[in-house]
């Protein structure tokens, strides 16, 4: 089986990680026996200074021809504002190809210290909405610079939208342990989130063997940081998944853990898969970035393919490398650098 990959490193650290997953998927597929071929975008901050846009409307067509998208981060604040980067490229890809799921898998890796007493044990798995809600891009700003400017943001949740991220939440709950945790606010925000309250309640219905649990998100942070160990599948919005996720690979022991796949799941578009960090410019360049991170998210864009026994080894070999605790880097407590620990895993792949 030949599998196209379309590459986009993007910005800072991005640049630093991708290319060492691809090392790690070149490795697997050797060792397992399927073939890769990939396609570098230089789609990036510095692409935009250059060209004025972020990428080029035709990439689109060309990106869907590929089975899977492997990105590292974008993002340049110096030179470039957040929401001209973001909203340029990774925001239209989520939301142009239909990738309505995100899955962002939180599990404390053997032998990682995380920030908590005693290093609890969690494996939990985020389902957010990652194709319109808060991020929707509805809105506007009206007499800018004066002191009566008014800028809107508009919230947008389909009952389809809603009800289709929910429902792959309880689909994946009850392969796992069978627990569902929903994060809204619908104590002060009484229309878009009490219609998701309102789905969640209805598909638990079709689902009575799973414990379905609703939160307010905020106290939803506070019981993940007390009791991680809790929970199993947590589905939240957009943003507040966002927020939920960054906590979470915190717990994890750093945000140089954690991976996101973007998905749709009925496979009209291309998956998107990256680490759930972003570009860090504070240490851009200096050659330290973890890219545990980006291996996870290989390792879930190899699952999305169908190859689970390459997936699996390279989890194995993720859970090894953290267990001896000897090539880490400095985000982990350790002084190795990215390309060490590329070259730990290589050596066990
Ligand atoms: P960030 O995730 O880039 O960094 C937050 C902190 O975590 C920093 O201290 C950073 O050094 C550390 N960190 C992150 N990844 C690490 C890794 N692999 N190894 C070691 N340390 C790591 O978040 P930020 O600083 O808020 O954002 C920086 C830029 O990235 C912004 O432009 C932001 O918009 C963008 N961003 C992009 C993505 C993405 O492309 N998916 C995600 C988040 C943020
Ligand atoms: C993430 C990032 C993005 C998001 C930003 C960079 C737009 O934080 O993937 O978690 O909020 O979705
Ligand atoms: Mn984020």
């Amino acid at each position: 089986m030949t599998y196209d990959l379309a590459l986009i490193p993007g910005d800072g650290i991005g640049r630093e990680v991708l290319p060492q997953g691809v090392r790690v998927l070149e490795a697997l597929a050797r060792r397992f026996g399927f073939e890769l071929r990939f396609k570098e975008y230089p789609f990036s901050s510095s692409y935009y200074l250059e060209h004025g846009e972020m990428m080029p409307e035709h990439a689109f067509a060309e990106l869907r021809r590929h089975h899977a998208i492997f990105l590292g981060a974008i993002g340049d604040p110096r030179r470039v504002p957040d929401h001209i980067s973001l909203r340029g490229l990774l925001i239209p890809l989520r939301q142009r190809f239909d990738l309505y799921v995100n899955l962002r898998p939180a599990a404390a890796l053997p032998g990682l210290p995380g920030p908590l007493k005693g290093d609890p044990p969690f494996d939990i798995l985020f389902i957010r909405e990652n194709s319109e809600g808060e991020y929707a891009g509805a809105g506007g700003r009206l007499r800018q610079g004066t002191p009566e400017e008014i800028a809107l943001q508009t919230s947008i949740f389909t009952r389809k939208g809603v009800e289709r991220v929910v429902r792959y939440a309880f689909e994946r709950a009850r392969q796992r342990r069978r627990r569902l945790a929903s994060a809204t606010k619908s104590n002060a925000m009484q229309y878009t989130f009490v219609l998701w309250d309102e789905v969640v309640e209805e598909l638990a219905s079709e689902y009575p063997e799973i414990e379905v649990e609703r939160y307010h998100a905020d106290a939803l942070a506070a019981a993940l940081v007390r009791n991680p160990g809790h929970f199993d599948v947590v589905v939240a919005s957009n943003l507040l998944g966002d927020i939920l996720t960054d906590l979470a690979g915190a717990l994890q022991g750093s945000l140089g853990v954690p991976a996101s796949a973007n998905l749709n799941p009925e496979r009209k578009f291309p998956s998107l898969f990256e680490p759930v960090h972003g570009s860090a410019p504070d240490i851009a360049g200096q050659g330290i970035a973890n890219p545990l991170a980006t291996f996870w998210a290989a390792a879930l864009l190899l699952e999305f393919l169908g190859q689970d026994e390459a997936a699996q080894h390279l989890m194995q070999g993720m859970r090894r490398l953290t267990q001896e605790a000897r090539v880490l880097t400095p985000d982990l407590g350790g002084s190795a650098r990215t390309e060490d620990v590329t070259e730990a895993l290589l050596e066990y792949i």
